[in-house]
Protein backbone atom coordinates (compact mmCIF):
# COMPACT_ATOMS: atom_id res chain seq x y z
CA UNK A 1 0.00 0.00 0.00
CA UNK A 2 0.98 3.46 -0.92
CA UNK A 3 1.88 5.54 2.11
CA UNK A 4 0.80 9.43 2.32
CA UNK A 5 3.60 11.94 2.12
CA UNK A 6 3.86 15.46 4.02
CA UNK A 7 6.85 17.33 2.73
CA UNK A 8 8.89 19.74 4.86
CA UNK A 9 11.05 21.16 1.83
CA UNK A 10 14.56 23.05 2.91
CA UNK A 11 15.53 25.52 0.07
CA UNK A 12 13.22 27.45 -2.55
CA UNK A 13 15.97 28.78 -5.23
CA UNK A 14 16.44 27.29 -8.53
CA UNK A 15 15.36 23.33 -7.53
CA UNK A 16 13.27 24.16 -4.38
CA UNK A 17 10.77 26.12 -6.28
CA UNK A 18 11.17 23.94 -9.82
CA UNK A 19 9.76 21.33 -7.36
CA UNK A 20 6.99 22.96 -6.14
CA UNK A 21 5.69 23.76 -9.18
CA UNK A 22 6.78 20.16 -10.51
CA UNK A 23 4.81 18.76 -7.70
CA UNK A 24 1.56 20.71 -7.83
CA UNK A 25 1.61 19.72 -12.08
CA UNK A 26 1.78 16.54 -11.56
CA UNK A 27 -1.55 14.70 -10.37
CA UNK A 28 -0.18 11.57 -10.40
CA UNK A 29 1.65 11.99 -6.72
CA UNK A 30 -0.44 12.37 -3.66
CA UNK A 31 1.93 14.50 -1.90
CA UNK A 32 1.68 17.79 -0.13
CA UNK A 33 4.03 20.04 0.67
CA UNK A 34 3.42 21.27 4.58
CA UNK A 35 5.93 23.67 5.05
CA UNK A 36 8.73 25.23 2.99
CA UNK A 37 11.89 26.70 5.13
CA UNK A 38 14.13 29.41 3.27
CA UNK A 39 17.41 31.56 4.88
CA UNK A 40 16.40 35.01 4.21
CA UNK A 41 13.15 36.50 5.22
CA UNK A 42 14.12 40.04 2.78
CA UNK A 43 13.91 37.91 -0.29
CA UNK A 44 11.47 38.60 -2.96
CA UNK A 45 9.67 35.48 -3.21
CA UNK A 46 7.08 34.11 -5.84
CA UNK A 47 4.89 32.44 -3.25
CA UNK A 48 3.29 34.96 -0.33
CA UNK A 49 5.28 34.98 2.66
CA UNK A 50 2.75 32.52 4.77
CA UNK A 51 4.29 29.61 2.88
CA UNK A 52 7.79 30.48 4.57
CA UNK A 53 9.36 29.43 7.41
CA UNK A 54 13.27 30.63 8.16
CA UNK A 55 13.73 28.45 11.33
CA UNK A 56 14.67 24.59 9.71
CA UNK A 57 13.11 23.23 13.86
CA UNK A 58 9.61 23.77 12.08
CA UNK A 59 10.67 21.38 9.73
CA UNK A 60 12.50 18.47 12.09
CA UNK A 61 10.30 19.01 15.07
CA UNK A 62 6.91 18.26 13.07
CA UNK A 63 5.78 14.90 13.89
CA UNK A 64 3.53 15.23 11.03
CA UNK A 65 6.00 15.65 8.33
CA UNK A 66 7.19 12.06 7.14
CA UNK A 67 9.35 13.42 4.27
CA UNK A 68 12.29 15.80 4.16
CA UNK A 69 13.14 17.57 1.25
CA UNK A 70 17.09 18.95 1.07
CA UNK A 71 17.71 21.29 -1.20
CA UNK A 72 19.99 23.98 -0.40
CA UNK A 73 23.42 25.11 -1.28
CA UNK A 74 25.57 25.14 2.33
CA UNK A 75 26.47 21.15 2.15
CA UNK A 76 27.55 21.95 6.04
CA UNK A 77 24.01 22.61 6.90
CA UNK A 78 22.75 20.06 4.83
CA UNK A 79 24.42 17.77 6.52
CA UNK A 80 23.00 18.73 10.26
CA UNK A 81 19.54 19.01 8.34
CA UNK A 82 19.92 15.29 6.58
CA UNK A 83 21.40 13.93 10.06
CA UNK A 84 18.53 15.19 12.08
CA UNK A 85 15.49 14.20 9.71
CA UNK A 86 17.01 10.65 9.41
CA UNK A 87 17.92 10.36 12.78
CA UNK A 88 13.99 11.12 13.56
CA UNK A 89 13.03 8.14 11.23
CA UNK A 90 12.10 10.99 8.14
CA UNK A 91 12.63 9.95 4.96
CA UNK A 92 14.98 12.31 2.98
CA UNK A 93 15.70 13.46 -0.39
CA UNK A 94 18.46 15.50 -1.81
CA UNK A 95 20.41 16.33 -4.38
CA UNK A 96 23.36 17.30 -2.51
CA UNK A 97 26.05 15.55 -4.15
CA UNK A 98 28.67 17.04 -2.38
CA UNK A 99 26.89 16.56 0.89
CA UNK A 100 26.78 12.54 -0.04
CA UNK A 101 30.29 12.00 -1.58
CA UNK A 102 31.51 13.30 2.06
CA UNK A 103 29.30 11.55 4.27
CA UNK A 104 27.41 8.81 2.55
CA UNK A 105 28.26 5.99 5.02
CA UNK A 106 27.67 7.70 7.88
CA UNK A 107 24.13 9.02 6.39
CA UNK A 108 22.85 5.41 5.10
CA UNK A 109 24.08 4.01 8.70
CA UNK A 110 22.22 6.63 10.59
CA UNK A 111 18.80 5.67 7.60
CA UNK A 112 19.20 1.99 8.15
CA UNK A 113 19.14 2.51 12.03
CA UNK A 114 15.92 4.64 11.67
CA UNK A 115 14.56 2.58 9.40
CA UNK A 116 14.37 6.09 6.85
CA UNK A 117 15.10 6.40 3.31
CA UNK A 118 17.59 8.21 1.91
CA UNK A 119 17.16 9.13 -1.96
CA UNK A 120 19.33 11.09 -4.08
CA UNK A 121 18.87 10.50 -7.83
CA UNK A 122 19.05 14.50 -8.68
CA UNK A 123 22.14 14.65 -6.67
CA UNK A 124 23.81 12.58 -10.44
CA UNK A 125 23.03 14.18 -13.92
CA UNK A 126 20.05 16.35 -13.03
CA UNK A 127 16.62 14.47 -14.74
CA UNK A 128 18.76 11.04 -15.84
CA UNK A 129 17.84 8.26 -14.38
CA UNK A 130 21.23 6.46 -13.57
CA UNK A 131 21.35 5.96 -9.64
CA UNK A 132 18.03 3.63 -9.86
CA UNK A 133 19.20 2.22 -13.27
CA UNK A 134 22.65 0.96 -11.64
CA UNK A 135 20.78 -0.15 -8.31
CA UNK A 136 17.96 -2.25 -9.88
CA UNK A 137 18.87 -2.75 -13.59
CA UNK A 138 22.47 -3.38 -13.43
CA UNK A 139 22.33 -5.33 -9.87
CA UNK A 140 25.04 -7.75 -10.64
CA UNK A 141 28.70 -7.27 -10.95
CA UNK A 142 29.11 -7.39 -14.98
CA UNK A 143 29.13 -3.22 -15.24
CA UNK A 144 33.16 -2.90 -16.54
CA UNK A 145 33.29 1.04 -16.83
CA UNK A 146 30.61 4.00 -16.40
CA UNK A 147 31.80 7.26 -17.86
CA UNK A 148 29.89 10.43 -18.92
CA UNK A 149 29.39 14.36 -19.13
CA UNK A 150 27.47 15.02 -15.52
CA UNK A 151 28.20 18.87 -15.26
CA UNK A 152 25.94 20.80 -17.01
CA UNK A 153 28.00 24.55 -16.53
CA UNK A 154 31.28 22.94 -17.62
CA UNK A 155 29.54 21.11 -21.11
CA UNK A 156 27.89 24.41 -21.57
CA UNK A 157 30.95 26.58 -21.27
CA UNK A 158 32.60 23.86 -23.41
CA UNK A 159 30.16 24.27 -25.92
CA UNK A 160 30.37 27.85 -26.79
CA UNK A 161 33.91 27.70 -26.48
CA UNK A 162 33.67 25.67 -29.99
CA UNK A 163 31.24 28.57 -30.67
CA UNK A 164 34.21 31.13 -30.49
CA UNK A 165 32.08 32.37 -27.42
CA UNK A 166 34.84 33.12 -24.25
CA UNK A 167 35.15 31.45 -20.81
CA UNK A 168 34.09 33.97 -18.55
CA UNK A 169 31.20 35.46 -21.31
CA UNK A 170 29.76 31.54 -21.38
CA UNK A 171 30.60 30.81 -17.18
CA UNK A 172 27.73 34.22 -16.88
CA UNK A 173 25.54 32.94 -18.90
CA UNK A 174 25.24 29.27 -17.11
CA UNK A 175 24.94 31.17 -13.82
CA UNK A 176 22.09 33.14 -15.80
CA UNK A 177 20.39 30.16 -16.86
CA UNK A 178 20.24 28.71 -12.92
CA UNK A 179 22.76 25.56 -13.55
CA UNK A 180 25.97 26.70 -11.82
CA UNK A 181 27.08 25.99 -8.70
CA UNK A 182 26.97 28.98 -6.33
CA UNK A 183 31.28 28.66 -6.19
CA UNK A 184 32.34 28.69 -9.84
CA UNK A 185 35.29 26.31 -8.73
CA UNK A 186 33.00 23.85 -7.60
CA UNK A 187 32.11 23.13 -11.82
CA UNK A 188 35.01 24.58 -13.35
CA UNK A 189 37.82 23.08 -11.44
CA UNK A 190 35.83 19.96 -11.85
CA UNK A 191 34.63 18.90 -7.74
CA UNK A 192 31.29 18.35 -8.96
CA UNK A 193 31.94 16.28 -11.24
CA UNK A 194 34.04 14.21 -8.85
CA UNK A 195 31.53 14.10 -6.24
CA UNK A 196 29.44 12.64 -8.55
CA UNK A 197 31.59 9.71 -10.06
CA UNK A 198 31.74 9.32 -6.25
CA UNK A 199 28.57 8.43 -5.97
CA UNK A 200 28.76 6.83 -9.59
CA UNK A 201 31.34 4.10 -8.74
CA UNK A 202 29.55 3.19 -5.84
CA UNK A 203 26.29 2.25 -7.20
CA UNK A 204 28.33 0.73 -10.14
CA UNK A 205 30.47 -1.12 -8.59
CA UNK A 206 30.11 -1.44 -4.79
CA UNK A 207 33.28 0.67 -4.02
CA UNK A 208 33.64 3.40 -1.58
CA UNK A 209 35.91 5.87 -2.60
CA UNK A 210 36.24 9.32 -1.19
CA UNK A 211 36.85 12.81 -2.87
CA UNK A 212 39.85 13.31 -2.09
CA UNK A 213 41.01 10.03 -3.68
CA UNK A 214 39.60 11.18 -7.03
CA UNK A 215 41.78 13.55 -9.15
CA UNK A 216 40.04 16.42 -10.89
CA UNK A 217 41.29 17.90 -13.67
CA UNK A 218 39.46 20.82 -15.06
CA UNK A 219 38.75 22.86 -17.89
CA UNK A 220 40.07 26.48 -16.79
CA UNK A 221 43.46 26.15 -18.29
CA UNK A 222 41.39 25.31 -21.69
CA UNK A 223 42.93 28.02 -24.41
CA UNK A 224 41.66 28.58 -27.80
CA UNK A 225 44.71 26.81 -28.76
CA UNK A 226 42.91 23.30 -27.59
CA UNK A 227 39.85 24.41 -29.37
CA UNK A 228 42.10 24.73 -32.29
CA UNK A 229 43.91 20.93 -32.14
CA UNK A 230 40.14 19.73 -31.63
CA UNK A 231 38.85 21.34 -34.81
CA UNK A 232 41.65 20.48 -36.93
CA UNK A 233 41.69 17.09 -35.39
CA UNK A 234 37.69 16.56 -35.64
CA UNK A 235 37.37 16.23 -31.99
CA UNK A 236 35.44 18.13 -29.54
CA UNK A 237 36.16 18.48 -25.56
CA UNK A 238 34.29 17.08 -23.21
CA UNK A 239 34.97 17.25 -19.27
CA UNK A 240 33.93 13.50 -18.24
CA UNK A 241 34.52 11.50 -15.02
CA UNK A 242 35.09 8.25 -15.90
CA UNK A 243 35.69 4.79 -13.95
CA UNK A 244 36.37 1.57 -15.11
CA UNK A 245 37.80 -2.05 -13.79
CA UNK A 246 41.41 -2.48 -14.27
CA UNK A 247 42.09 -6.10 -13.20
CA UNK A 248 41.10 -6.03 -9.18
CA UNK A 249 41.02 -2.21 -9.36
CA UNK A 250 38.76 0.50 -10.16
CA UNK A 251 40.27 3.55 -11.39
CA UNK A 252 38.48 6.79 -11.60
CA UNK A 253 39.35 10.44 -12.64
CA UNK A 254 37.37 13.77 -14.06
CA UNK A 255 39.42 15.23 -16.50
CA UNK A 256 38.62 17.16 -20.09
CA UNK A 257 38.64 14.79 -22.90
CA UNK A 258 39.32 15.01 -26.20
CA UNK A 259 36.18 12.84 -28.44
CA UNK A 260 36.14 11.31 -31.43
CA UNK A 261 32.69 12.21 -33.76
CA UNK A 262 32.28 8.39 -33.14
CA UNK A 263 31.56 8.48 -29.55
CA UNK A 264 28.76 8.43 -28.03
CA UNK A 265 28.99 11.72 -26.31
CA UNK A 266 30.49 13.70 -29.17
CA UNK A 267 27.05 15.54 -29.86
CA UNK A 268 25.92 15.95 -26.17
CA UNK A 269 25.86 19.79 -25.69
CA UNK A 270 25.13 22.84 -23.68
CA UNK A 271 23.90 21.86 -20.34
CA UNK A 272 22.73 18.33 -21.40
CA UNK A 273 25.04 15.34 -19.63
CA UNK A 274 25.36 12.21 -20.82
CA UNK A 275 26.38 8.77 -18.84
CA UNK A 276 27.99 6.09 -20.89
CA UNK A 277 27.59 2.76 -19.11
CA UNK A 278 29.94 -0.76 -20.12
CA UNK A 279 28.70 -4.19 -18.87
CA UNK A 280 30.26 -7.41 -20.39
CA UNK A 281 27.16 -8.80 -21.96
CA UNK A 282 25.46 -5.70 -23.12
CA UNK A 283 28.02 -3.82 -24.52
CA UNK A 284 27.76 0.12 -24.06
CA UNK A 285 24.70 1.76 -23.70
CA UNK A 286 24.26 5.53 -23.46
CA UNK A 287 21.82 7.33 -21.15
CA UNK A 288 21.40 11.78 -22.07
CA UNK A 289 19.24 14.09 -20.94
CA UNK A 290 19.24 17.87 -19.11
CA UNK A 291 21.66 17.41 -16.21
CA UNK A 292 21.17 20.52 -14.64
CA UNK A 293 18.15 23.37 -14.17
CA UNK A 294 14.97 23.76 -12.29
CA UNK A 295 12.73 21.65 -13.59
CA UNK A 296 15.07 19.30 -14.77
CA UNK A 297 16.51 18.08 -11.66
CA UNK A 298 12.87 18.67 -10.05
CA UNK A 299 11.88 16.04 -11.66
CA UNK A 300 14.29 13.57 -10.81
CA UNK A 301 13.92 14.69 -7.06
CA UNK A 302 9.96 13.90 -7.85
CA UNK A 303 10.48 10.53 -9.02
CA UNK A 304 12.42 9.79 -5.72
CA UNK A 305 9.58 11.46 -3.93
CA UNK A 306 7.14 8.44 -5.75
CA UNK A 307 9.19 5.70 -5.01
CA UNK A 308 8.47 7.02 -1.20
CA UNK A 309 4.92 6.28 -1.55
CA UNK A 310 6.26 2.41 -1.65
CA UNK A 311 9.24 2.91 1.46
CA UNK A 312 12.07 2.69 -1.89
CA UNK A 313 15.54 2.18 -0.47
CA UNK A 314 18.67 1.83 -2.09
CA UNK A 315 20.06 -1.81 -0.83
CA UNK A 316 23.78 -1.14 -2.25
CA UNK A 317 23.85 -5.17 -3.51
CA UNK A 318 27.08 -4.28 -5.14
CA UNK A 319 28.95 -3.27 -2.02
CA UNK A 320 30.10 -7.32 -0.86
CA UNK A 321 31.86 -7.73 -4.44
CA UNK A 322 32.96 -4.17 -3.90
CA UNK A 323 34.55 -4.59 -0.88
CA UNK A 324 37.32 -7.21 -3.19
CA UNK A 325 38.09 -3.93 -5.79
CA UNK A 326 40.41 -1.23 -4.50
CA UNK A 327 40.63 1.99 -5.81
CA UNK A 328 43.63 2.81 -7.86
CA UNK A 329 45.05 5.93 -9.25
CA UNK A 330 48.06 3.21 -11.02
CA UNK A 331 47.41 3.56 -14.64
CA UNK A 332 48.44 4.55 -18.07
CA UNK A 333 47.10 6.71 -20.22
CA UNK A 334 47.26 9.03 -23.08
CA UNK A 335 47.34 13.16 -23.08
CA UNK A 336 48.15 16.28 -24.64
CA UNK A 337 49.63 19.10 -22.98
CA UNK A 338 49.81 22.33 -24.32
CA UNK A 339 51.64 25.64 -22.93
CA UNK A 340 53.35 29.16 -24.08
CA UNK A 341 56.20 27.27 -22.51
CA UNK A 342 58.17 24.83 -23.36
CA UNK A 343 59.62 24.30 -19.47
CA UNK A 344 56.03 23.83 -18.79
CA UNK A 345 55.42 20.94 -21.43
CA UNK A 346 58.93 19.37 -19.98
CA UNK A 347 57.75 18.98 -16.76
CA UNK A 348 55.16 16.33 -17.14
CA UNK A 349 56.83 13.13 -17.03
CA UNK A 350 55.84 11.11 -20.43
CA UNK A 351 56.63 7.29 -20.73
CA UNK A 352 56.32 7.91 -24.26
CA UNK A 353 55.89 11.03 -26.66
CA UNK A 354 53.94 10.45 -29.97
CA UNK A 355 54.06 13.82 -30.89
CA UNK A 356 55.52 17.39 -29.98
CA UNK A 357 54.53 20.68 -31.78
CA UNK A 358 56.49 23.89 -31.29
CA UNK A 359 55.48 27.61 -32.61
CA UNK A 360 56.51 30.59 -31.82
CA UNK A 361 54.10 31.29 -29.32
CA UNK A 362 52.80 27.70 -28.50
CA UNK A 363 53.62 24.51 -27.45
CA UNK A 364 52.15 21.05 -27.28
CA UNK A 365 53.23 17.76 -26.85
CA UNK A 366 51.27 14.30 -26.88
CA UNK A 367 52.12 10.85 -25.40
CA UNK A 368 51.70 8.22 -22.50
CA UNK A 369 51.84 9.29 -18.77
CA UNK A 370 51.43 7.67 -15.29
CA UNK A 371 48.78 9.26 -14.00
CA UNK A 372 49.26 8.94 -10.74
CA UNK A 373 52.29 11.46 -11.43
CA UNK A 374 50.16 14.08 -12.76
CA UNK A 375 48.98 14.95 -9.40
CA UNK A 376 51.96 16.68 -8.50
CA UNK A 377 51.57 19.38 -11.42
CA UNK A 378 48.30 20.49 -9.58
CA UNK A 379 46.90 21.55 -13.18
CA UNK A 380 43.74 23.14 -11.06
CA UNK A 381 45.83 25.74 -10.05
CA UNK A 382 47.62 26.50 -13.19
CA UNK A 383 47.10 28.71 -16.11
CA UNK A 384 50.41 28.30 -18.17
CA UNK A 385 49.54 24.17 -19.00
CA UNK A 386 46.52 22.70 -19.89
CA UNK A 387 45.84 19.23 -20.52
CA UNK A 388 43.81 16.72 -22.19
CA UNK A 389 43.06 13.24 -22.20
CA UNK A 390 43.26 11.60 -25.48
CA UNK A 391 42.83 7.90 -24.60
CA UNK A 392 40.03 5.88 -25.22
CA UNK A 393 42.24 2.81 -23.31
CA UNK A 394 43.63 3.07 -20.05
CA UNK A 395 46.33 0.63 -19.31
CA UNK A 396 46.98 -1.21 -16.87
CA UNK A 397 49.74 -1.01 -14.03
CA UNK A 398 50.70 -4.65 -15.30
CA UNK A 399 51.97 -3.09 -18.09
CA UNK A 400 54.25 -0.65 -16.61
CA UNK A 401 56.84 -2.85 -18.17
CA UNK A 402 56.08 -2.74 -21.60
CA UNK A 403 55.92 0.69 -21.48
CA UNK A 404 58.75 1.69 -19.78
CA UNK A 405 60.57 -0.63 -22.24
CA UNK A 406 58.98 1.61 -25.14
CA UNK A 407 60.64 4.63 -23.50
CA UNK A 408 63.97 2.98 -23.08
CA UNK A 409 64.16 2.44 -26.15
CA UNK A 410 63.32 5.89 -27.60
CA UNK A 411 66.25 7.10 -25.54
CA UNK A 412 68.84 4.61 -26.78
CA UNK A 413 67.68 5.60 -30.27
N1 LIG B 1 20.70 24.15 -9.86
C1 LIG B 1 20.85 22.97 -10.45
O1 LIG B 1 20.71 22.85 -11.68
C2 LIG B 1 21.16 21.75 -9.64
C3 LIG B 1 21.27 20.50 -10.30
C4 LIG B 1 21.53 19.35 -9.54
C5 LIG B 1 21.69 19.46 -8.17
N2 LIG B 1 21.62 20.69 -7.56
C6 LIG B 1 21.79 20.75 -6.11
O2 LIG B 1 20.56 21.13 -5.53
C7 LIG B 1 20.79 21.90 -4.34
C8 LIG B 1 20.06 23.24 -4.46
O3 LIG B 1 20.62 23.96 -5.55
P1 LIG B 1 19.92 25.28 -6.13
O4 LIG B 1 20.59 25.55 -7.42
O5 LIG B 1 18.44 25.13 -6.09
O6 LIG B 1 20.37 26.37 -5.05
P2 LIG B 1 19.93 27.90 -4.96
O7 LIG B 1 19.16 28.30 -6.16
O8 LIG B 1 21.15 28.68 -4.62
O9 LIG B 1 18.92 27.92 -3.72
C9 LIG B 1 19.32 27.59 -2.44
C10 LIG B 1 18.17 27.68 -1.49
O10 LIG B 1 18.60 27.18 -0.22
C11 LIG B 1 18.19 28.10 0.79
N3 LIG B 1 19.13 27.95 1.92
C12 LIG B 1 20.47 28.08 1.91
N4 LIG B 1 20.98 27.80 3.14
C13 LIG B 1 19.92 27.50 3.92
C14 LIG B 1 19.78 27.11 5.28
N5 LIG B 1 20.86 26.98 6.08
N6 LIG B 1 18.54 26.86 5.78
C15 LIG B 1 17.44 27.00 4.96
N7 LIG B 1 17.52 27.34 3.65
C16 LIG B 1 18.74 27.58 3.15
C17 LIG B 1 18.22 29.45 0.13
O11 LIG B 1 17.42 30.32 0.89
P3 LIG B 1 17.08 31.82 0.39
O12 LIG B 1 16.10 31.64 -0.74
O13 LIG B 1 16.48 32.44 1.59
O14 LIG B 1 18.40 32.40 -0.04
C18 LIG B 1 17.65 29.10 -1.25
O15 LIG B 1 16.23 29.09 -1.21
C19 LIG B 1 22.32 22.02 -4.22
O16 LIG B 1 22.78 20.98 -3.39
C20 LIG B 1 22.80 21.78 -5.64
O17 LIG B 1 24.11 21.27 -5.69
C21 LIG B 1 21.35 21.82 -8.28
Amino acid sequence: MSKKLNIGLVGFGCVGSGLYQVLNKSRLIDARIKRIVVQDPKKERTLSLDHFSFDVNDILNDEDINVVIELINDSDAAFEIVKSALSSGKDVVTANKKLLAEHLDELVLIAKENNASLLYEGAVAGSIPIIRNLEEYYNNDSLTSIEGIVNGTTNYILTKSNEGIGYIEALKDAQNLGFAELNPKLDVDGYDSKYKLVLLIKHAFGVKVKPAQIQNIGIKAITPYEVAYAKEKGYRIKLFSRAEKLGDSIVGFVAPHFIKDIHFAYNVNNEFNAVVVEALFSDKQLFIGKGAGSYPTASAVLSDVSALKFDYQYEYRKSKEGKKLRFSNDFFLKVYVGSPFIEAVNEVPFYHVDELFQSDDYVYQTGWVKFSELSALQFNNRTDLSLVILSDKLKATEELIEVKNARRELEYL
